[in-house]
């Protein structure tokens, strides 16, 4: 064979195993709604970047009809390439071949670009479209989804780590997207859940769709699995370049800085907080205030939103921004949020990226249904999530700062670096009523007019401690600070910051509260 005729060789194999499970499936596959996989590749990475690996790889299973059967690729596509210049390890499960099954080849060739990833410290995304373990290579595909979570749980912490869920998900096969970073779903496509509506139908007798059983919006506002939610395909892979802008390629690494940009002018930060403790705001109208390009890229937006997670840039450079939020069940910690807010700033921690904290919270959510919940276990994973944390934090009290809120929410106590506050804080053990309720209450029933005695003693209690003067004078605020003066105050602590070294004592790791 010339040289020439060895080229066409390679060129019709390639055509071959290109066109993945044949027309037929990938007609279904568009039909459905869905990108293939290969499309998916090219529509989320920079064009021609791809670099495809293993292509030629065959699954070896003899038993059920498997003997010769041929499966391109194994339903998978690994490789790397770049987003926006950036450096990316990735894999596309491709459905149209045997349903994106995962036999012992296609989770060998996951491992091997995961280890890539790691070898090479860039991120690794992982689109996921499976029907889960490979039914006809039995322990195989359980040995190689082990080997799989063995790695997402060797890389977390060195290297971001991204799922993408478009189509099934189903078993086993979600303890990896559960074990990465951020997992992104789209609107009707996205399906996750560890038993599916049959098994269900048969062992509880309860008939759920799909859809209601394990849907994007599901994970997205219910069941909290999900990071991101798009409308379609090319929304989530929108999404998943703009996350990549924020976020180093490893742990050694900082956030590449971007050219910095003033907040928009139309977004005052004055007068945003009202003055009534009981009215509430949107503390997202407080971030785009006061960071670059008024661009605030929020994560988890649509589960536990009293709670408010995110990236933005203060001159230049990339923050997580954690905040109460006060319009929602009045930005209480509970149960979810803390979780929330935890996993956040540990990501945000591992990847060197700087914590700014806004504080406006009337502390933990009382009731049987949070206790029963086990508030205390999940409520105990942001205090030790900000304590853990070395990263530069700073934490900016806007209004109420009252009990363990106050405390939960990166205070100097748990190892804040700079600690700001607003004229209109209020740092206390309780809100006003509450306390003067409590801590009068003889001179209440005993008063000619309990009412108004109750009203006075609020109003003496407010005036001794519902301000930010008394936590001051502690040395627990650094700075009392205008709301105008945010912007500038966050930022030199930012650089003044660059070089922050802390020392831990020296263990194996700690042991969280999860
Ligand atoms: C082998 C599979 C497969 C699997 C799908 N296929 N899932 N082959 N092993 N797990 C094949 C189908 O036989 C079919 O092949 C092709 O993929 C397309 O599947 P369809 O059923 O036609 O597609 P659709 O109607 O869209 O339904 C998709 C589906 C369904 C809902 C995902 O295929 C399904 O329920 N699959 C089984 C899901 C499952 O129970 N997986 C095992 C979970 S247990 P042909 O040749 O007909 O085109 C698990 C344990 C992991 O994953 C534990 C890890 C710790």
């Amino acid at each position: 064979m010339s040289i020439k005729q060895k080229i066409q060789e390679l060129v019709t194999r390639m055509a071959r195993l290109h066109a993945g499970g044949g027309e037929k499936a990938v007609e279904k596959q568009v039909a459905s709604g869905k990108l293939t996989a290969r499309d998916r590749i090219r529509t989320l990475l920079d064009p021609e970047s791809f670099h495809e690996y293993d292509l030629f790889v065959e699954h070896k299973s003899r038993d059920f009809g498997m003997a010769g059967k041929e499966l391109p690729g194994d339903g998978v596509i690994t490789g790397t390439g770049t987003i926006s210049g950036f450096p990316v390890c990735v894999y596309a499960q491709d459905f149209t071949v045997a349903g994106g099954s995962l036999g012992l080849a296609h989770a060998r060739k996951i491992t091997k670009i995961m280890d890539h990833a790691l070898k090479l410290g860039v991120p690794l995304i992982g689109i996921n479209d499976s029907g889960g373990a490979r039914i006809q290579e039995g322990v195989n595909s359980l040995a190689g989804y082990g080997e799989i979570f063995y790695r997402n749980t060797l890389a977390s912490g060195v290297i971001p780590q991204i799922s993408v869920i478009l189509g099934p998900c189903a078993g086993g096969a979600v303890y990896s997207p559960a074990l990465t970073d951020f997992v992104f779903v789209v609107d009707q496509i996205s399906k996750m859940f560890i038993t599916g509506p049959e098994v269900i139908r048969t062992v509880l007798g309860e008939e759920i769709s799909m859809e209601e059983l394990g849907g994007a919006r599901v994970q997205a506002e219910i069941s909290g699995n999900a990071h991101f939610f798009a409308e379609n395909e090319t929304q989530c892979f929108e999404h998943i370049k703009r996350l990549i802008a924020f976020i180093p390629w490893n742990n050694r690494k900082q956030a590449d800085a971007f050219p910095p940009k003033p907040p928009r002018p139309d977004r005052p930060v004055e007068g945003i907080v009202p003055p009534s403790a009981h009215e509430p705001f949107d503390v997202r109208d407080v971030i785009r205030a006061v960071c670059d390009d008024s661009d605030f890229f929020e994560v988890q937006e649509h589960w536990a939103a009293n709670i408010v997670v995110g990236f933005a840039r203060l001159k230049g450079r990339s923050v997580g921004v954690v905040g109460n939020q006060p319009q929602v069940l009045a930005g209480v910690l509970d149960v979810d949020a803390a979780d929330k807010a935890a996993r956040f700033i540990r990501f945000c921690d591992a990847f060197n990226i700087p914590l700014v904290t806004l504080v406006d919270l009337p502390g933990y959510l009382p009731g049987v249904d949070q206790e029963h919940a086990g508030v205390i276990r999940h409520g105990a994973k942001i205090l030790y999530a900000y304590s853990e944390a070395t990263v530069p934090k700073i934490t900016v009290i806007l209004r109420k700062a009252y009990g363990g809120g106050y405390i939960a929410m990166c205070s100097r106590h748990l190892g804040a670096d700079f600690v700001f506050a607003w004229p209109s804080a209020e740092i206390a053990v309780m809100g006003p009523e509450g306390a003067a309720n409590i801590i009068f209450r003889r001179e209440i029933a005993a008063a000619a007019d309990p009412e108004s005695m109750r009203r006075e003693k609020v109003r003496e209690y407010q005036a001794k401690f519902a301000n930010p003067y008394i936590a001051a004078a502690e040395g627990h605020v650094d700075a009392v600070i205008q709301p105008a003066e945010t912007r500038e105050y966050l930022i030199h602590a930012i650089e003044v910051s660059q070089h922050k070294d802390e020392v831990r004592p020296r263990r194996k790791h700690g042991v969280p509260p999860f």
